[in-house]
């Protein structure tokens, strides 16, 4: 069973992964209509991977005793400037998600919360990964630049890279 003041923190990371979820289409949109095929592609399925990760905290909620909410946010920008301001927006919100998870850590462990505890182990792993991946890929964007021929393989790069991921949740 969970204690209100676990259900209201899983509910506000709720919102937290259903805002990067339209965060992630807002920018999707944004490289669909600038001719950058292969970043739309990667942000498209993103996008979808973090209504995964929000779904999974919807169903642990309700499985738990406790009532998942559909509550409103703020709505995500529709303009961005380039490939690489998307880019550190995404590694940005990456690692205010992570500092989210490790909050919810701290607080199952003060709740002595055993059950919500293991069940984060999860996102901490992701948010491992999605770190990693957002750091690396700022990384290569900076060897390669993004004028011109440099633009051209950084999205096809990361449109490759849309190939590997697969919706997990
Ligand atoms: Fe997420
Ligand atoms: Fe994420």
């Amino acid at each position: 069973m969970l204690s209100k003041v676990v259900a209201k923190a899983l509910n506000k990371q709720v919102t937290a992964e259903n805002f990067s979820s339209h965060y992630y289409l807002a920018m999707a949109s944004w490289c669909d209509t600038h001719a950058l095929p292969g970043s739309a592609k990667f942000l498209y399925v993103h996008a979808e991977q973090e209504r995964t990760h929000m779904m999974k905290l919807f169903h642990y909620i309700n499985d738990t005793g406790g009532h998942a909410l559909v509550e409103s946010f703020k709505s995500p920008p529709e303009d961005f400037n380039s490939i690489e301001q998307i880019f550190k927006l995404v590694a940005q919100n990456e690692k205010a998600i992570t500092g989210q998870i490790n909050d919810l850590v701290n607080l199952c462990l003060e709740e002595k919360d055993h059950s919500t505890f293991n069940f984060l182990q999860w996102y901490v792993a992701e948010q491992h990964e999605e770190e990693k991946l957002f750091r690396d890929l700022l990384d290569l964007m900076k060897r390669t630049g993004t004028d011109g021929r440099g633009l051209y393989f950084i999205d096809k790069e990361i449109g490759g890279l849309a190939n590997k991921v697969t919706v997990k949740g």
